[in-house]
């Protein structure tokens, strides 16, 4: 059974683009059933006509409020049966109701550590704090925004005079590599979302898995 993906984007669309081409390539047994965003112009939804996925975008200005605009766009998610939503630089928060409507079935790509800087600039936040390093996360999207239990995580060092959109640049690509071995060990029945967080070969997860020097996710003991 191929997994259905539906995927969230605000933006170009790189995470998207990832994902296209493992399947692709044959490293990722899902289907992308839809492509949605409250950006008509985005790059993501371009990327997707290209790939042949519906396109659907949904203007928060042509709705009435947030949760009204959340209500349309998510039930045009639900029309398309995801066994999966994937929020890829999703940049909206999500009302509460669509997130425990697909509670357990949505992820997000985040580029932080979290529980490190939940929210915007964190880049730019990681270097004010002087990290030594930085890197993204894939998570359980639950109500509260960047909460949600994580299920594996990749790092880059911070170099000096690494700015925002250096170490933004660099962090890139271990994004694409994370969340195409996240959805690799989804798809592949290894990792299940659960209401007491990420379980992984059968067990609760007790902490992220962390992407190798090999671009697998392991777990740290
Ligand atoms: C990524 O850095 C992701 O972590 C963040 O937004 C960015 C989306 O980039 N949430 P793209 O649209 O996938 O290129």
């Amino acid at each position: 059974m191929t997994v259905r993906l539906a995927i969230l984007a605000s933006g170009r669309g790189s995470n998207l683009q990832a994902l296209i081409d493992a399947i692709s390539r044959g490293d990722l047994q899902a289907g992308i059933v839809g492509v949605f965003s409250d950006k008509p112009a985005c790059g993501a939804l371009a990327k997707a006509r290209a790939a042949g996925i519906p396109a659907i975008a949904c203007e928060p200005r042509d709705y009435a409020s947030r949760a009204v605009h959340d209500e349309a766009l998510f039930s045009q998610v639900a029309a398309v049966q995801p066994d999966l939503i994937v929020c890829a630089g999703y940049m909206r928060l999500i009302s509460e109701a669509a997130v425990r409507r697909f509670l357990g079935r949505m992820i997000n790509i985040h580029p932080s550590l979290l529980p490190k800087y939940p929210g915007l600039h964190t880049h730019r936040r990681a270097l004010e704090a002087g990290d030594a390093e930085h890197g993204a996360s894939v998570h359980m999207v639950i109500p509260a925004l960047d909460a949600g239990p994580v299920l594996a995580q990749a790092r880059i060092a911070v170099l000096p005079g690494d700015s925002a959109e250096s170490l933004a640049h660099r962090l890139l690509p271990q994004e694409h590599a994370l969340l195409v071995e996240c959805l690799r060990l989804y798809c592949g029945g290894h990792v299940a979302i659960a209401d007491d967080g990420i379980h992984f070969q059968g067990r609760r997860l007790p902490e992220p898995l962390q992407l190798d020097d090999h671009q697998h996710l392991r777990e740290m003991h």
